[in-house]
């Protein structure tokens, strides 16, 4: 067992604190700013303060924030019709997080499927960190402490999925874009080919699109952009803007949950629903769909023209940037905080950037100016 941590080095290990924020720009207590491209790890997808959505919380805020389960309320219906809307025949739940949005979805792909045995999933995925959500993901060091208590998952490299899928198989989950695995889209032969693999056996799709979805990768869900035809979708992340947020939807004809087979206190609660669907509107009055698509473009070419010797590959859809460095992220993700640019890592050698849908190109050059000073340094 490593030396446990302070549940405050858990939230808070990077040494600042942030008091005020306004769009790509937050501010520590030092009165310090930093470009934003960490974002809550993606979840402040329209930037801070979105001036739209704090108009939408305000008045949310004057009705019921929370009703429970049973109650219905305008907000909650809105948005629930908005998302079932994204599949054929689509259904929805509505929960808090994507950890909560994946065990919703394992709970049910084992309830359609209950005499398969097998669960796929890939090398490289990260799917959350809660026990059903764990048992999914492949990294070893999150799963080592509880390896004994998770359930038995199949990992396979991203190309060999298609391949694996048979009439035993219950689903597959997948991310059309590998985030925290270090940012690697999926090529789109092997999404087609995973789609057609399900559909023949049977077994159920999983689109985890809860960090590449909602807009990151220039379209509402990147599987659309790598060939996946999903039965079932999670999302989260920025999909209330950052309020606390996650769903499922899935194609009906499958099935659903039977009555009080799930639920939630707070899932789908008014004032979250009504911050995500005016955050929707912004997306199809802005543009922000093109936009997404346009800038991450615009960045991954500004990174790539740097060509640094300490840059290895530059990879990415929209606004999910990984840049591969030759020696370890950490020590970049530092530099690149100390001159003034929040980032992450994926993995030991991938900085990632995950910019606001907001964020313009002037955003972008600033980074990669701060990106090339924090290598030179390194060099
Ligand atoms: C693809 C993917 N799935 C699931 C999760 C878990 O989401 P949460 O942290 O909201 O539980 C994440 C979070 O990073 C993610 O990127």
């Amino acid at each position: 067992m490593e030396q446990p941590v302070s549940a405050s080095e858990l939230y808070g290990g990077r040494g600042i604190r942030i008091v005020s924020g306004q769009g790509v720009t937050v501010r520590d207590e030092e009165g310090r700013e930093y470009l934003d491209f960490l974002c809550g790890h993606g979840a402040a997808l329209f930037g801070h303060a979105h001036p739209d959505l704090r108009q939408a919380l305000a008045e949310a805020s004057a009705s019921p924030w929370t009703i429970g389960m049973g109650l219905d309320a305008p907000a909650r219906r809105g948005f629930l019709d908005l998302l079932a809307s994204l599949l054929d025949g689509g259904e929805a739940y509505l929960a808090n997080s994507g950890a909560e949005a994946i065990e919703a979805a394992l709970k049910l792909v084992l309830l359609l499927r209950p005499r398969r045995p097998r669960i796929l999933a890939a090398r490289r995925g990260f799917h959350g960190r809660t026990l059903g959500a764990l048992a999914l993901t492949f990294n070893p060091h999150y799963r080592r402490p509880w390896k004994d208590a998770l359930l038995p998952v199949e990992f396979h490299a991203v190309e060999e999925l298609p391949g694996q899928v048979d009439e035993r198989t219950a689903a597959v989950f997948i991310e059309p874009v590998q985030g925290e695995g270090g940012v690697f889209p999926l090529d789109g032969g092997v999404g087609r080919e995973l789609s057609a693999a399900c559909r023949k056996s049977g077994a159920l799709l999983v689109a985890d699109e809860i960090q590449s979805g909602w807009g990151r990768c220039g379209s509402l869900l990147a599987s659309s952009l790598v060939g996946l035809d999903p039965d079932v979708v999670t999302l989260a992340k920025g999909i209330a803007g950052g309020l606390p947020a996650g769903a499922v939807v899935w194609k009906a004809c499958h099935g659903g949950f039977p009555a009080m087979s799930h639920g939630s206190t707070y899932g789908g609660n008014p004032l979250v629903c009504a911050v995500a669907l005016r955050g929707h509107e912004v997306i199809l009055r802005d543009g922000l769909l093109e936009r997404s698509a346009k800038v991450g473009s615009y960045l991954r070419s500004g990174i790539s023209r740097l060509g640094h010797p300490g840059i290895v590959d530059v990879r990415g859809m929209g606004l999910l940037v990984g840049v591969e460095v030759r020696g370890r992220s950490a020590p970049v993700v530092r530099a690149l905080q100390e001159r003034g640019l929040l980032a992450l890592p994926a993995g030991p050698q991938v900085v990632r950037f995950l910019p606001p849908l907001t964020a313009g190109e002037a955003d972008c050059d600033r980074a990669v100016d701060i990106l090339a000073a924090a290598l030179n340094e390194a060099e």
